[in-house]
């Protein structure tokens, strides 16, 4: 059952699927209709497995996680080196353990007023009846956000120089043309790279030479006596890690918000009211569902695994698909729907169904942290601006992360203060 021939019918549907959506998540989907919960992608040079729902989930994250590999050979392996993300084992553990505690809930309230000063940064520039793109505005204030909570670093002044560079490296290990011919010829790539770099080494150097210590993630790696390159590839990993799927959330949020004015009404009532916005939480929990950043966990085989009778040798590539999951329709009512109140009191999700983070012992560091940060961001901008969605279509792009493309693109007027009395709480 692991070679399975596709249909005449599978392949159209996948064709038209893909011509509908702009993006692969269409033919995905198809495949996961006509075939099931386990399905070979026949690209040329490039048949990854695709598995999803609770059982092969918990297999591939806890129970037969011995069974699976992080570290790949790809772009993100070239791009990250030694980096927690995609390295195995104790290696893995020893800097994972070093990484916890900055990240750890009971810090969150310490980042929680940075984090609204960062947001104001940002929105200060807007003029009052511009148009602007919430995909590049969440990216400044979610860039501001990790560089000054992991690494003490105020970006503010460097946005210019580190963006395009940024942008550059996220393109580098986004899906392309090496996903079928690995070492296809890459132009463009090099000097953006090293300006990163240097731009890392930089504030490791510079750190190094201080004498008063800060209590921040850049400090636990210098004191445990790691080079610094491995330093450099954590700060790479977290600094890419840590704001592109916040972007991509906040983002993702907004069009949800613009595509569904009444609740993006109830929201702001809401947030001007309530202390702990229990709305918002919903839909930022929902948005995480029908667009999970992180779609896909990559994995290599180490040793045979076993999906209902369907195997997959060793040494194969793997995808957990978090997407599917989100929206298999034997789990979720209306798996398609915008529907917040899904996530309600009292409503139980089945275990591993819901997996924007993964799970098991490498789910995302960052879990607690992303969810903060996405409330505080999105209750502090409704608090002080008005957004009026353009109106235009949006689809998902399959880059590093999930994007809405071509942007959030949002009409903005400043709101009176007088009518924003909610609390700013990360709980
Ligand atoms: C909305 C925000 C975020 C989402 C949706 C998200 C999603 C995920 C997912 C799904 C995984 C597991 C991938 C797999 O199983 O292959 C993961 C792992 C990871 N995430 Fe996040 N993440 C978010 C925010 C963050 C933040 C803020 C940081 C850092 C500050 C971070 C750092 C990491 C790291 C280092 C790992 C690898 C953990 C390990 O292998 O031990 N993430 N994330």
């Amino acid at each position: 059952m692991t070679n399975q021939k596709l249909s005449p019918e599978t392949g159209r549907a996948a064709m038209l699927a893909l011509l509908k959506e702009k993006s692969p998540l269409g033919p995905l989907k198809v495949m996961a209709k006509h075939v099931g919960r386990f399905f070979q992608i026949p690209l040329p040079m490039f048949k990854p497995y695709v598995v999803f729902g609770p059982g092969a989930v918990r297999k591939v994250l806890v129970t037969e996680r011995d069974k699976v590999l992080w570290r790949n050979t790809d772009p993100v392996t070239d791009l990250l080196g030694r980096g927690v993300l995609i390295v195995d084992g104790e290696e893995h553990d020893q800097y994972r353990a070093l990484m916890e505690p900055p990240l750890h809930p009971s810090r969150l309230p310490d980042y929680t007023q940075m984090m609204i000063q960062q947001t104001d940064r940002v929105s200060c520039q807007w003029k009052d009846g511009e148009t602007v793109d919430m995909l590049i505005e969440s990216r400044k204030i979610a860039l501001l956000i990790i560089m000054q909570t992991l690494f003490s670093k105020d970006v503010w002044d460097d946005l210019r120089i580190i963006w395009k560079p940024i942008l550059k490296a996220i393109e580098y290990i986004s899906p392309g043309a090496w996903i079928i011919w690995r070492n296809i010829p890459r132009f463009g790539f090099r000097k953006p790279l090293k300006q990163l770099d240097d731009y890392l080494f930089g504030i490791i150097e510079k750190r190094r030479k201080e004498e008063r210590k800060e209590n921040d993630l850049l400090q636990h790696l210098i004191d445990a006596g790691l080079t610094n390159q491995v330093i450099r590839d954590q700060m790479l990993t977290m600094m890419i890690a840590g704001h592109d799927t916040s972007t991509a959330l906040l983002a993702w949020t907004f069009a949800l918000l613009g595509q569904h004015p009444k609740i993006h009404l109830q929201v702001i009532d809401e947030v001007d009211h309530a202390e702990k916005p229990q709305l918002l939480d919903r839909v930022i929990k929902e948005s995480l569902r029908l667009y999970p950043p992180i779609h896909i966990g990559n994995r290599r085989i180490a040793e045979e695994m076993d999906f209902d009778g369907n195997k997959i040798p060793k040494d194969e590539r793997m995808f957990y698909s978090i997407y599917l999951t989100h929206r298999d329709p034997e789990i979720w009512e209306n798996a398609e729907d915008f529907c917040p109140e899904r996530f309600s009191h009292g409503r139980k999700t089945p275990p591993m169904s819901y997996i924007p983070f993964g799970g098991g012992p490498r789910a995302c560091i960052g879990a607690a942290f992303g969810q903060a940060e996405a409330r505080i961001v999105m209750a502090h901008l409704l608090r002080t601006y008005t957004f009026e969605f353009t109106n235009h279509p949006i689809h998902a792009h399959m880059g590093a992360t999930l994007e809405p493309r071509p942007g959030v693109r949002m009409k903005i007027y400043k709101r009176a203060l007088a009518a924003v009395s909610g609390g700013e709480d990360a709980a």
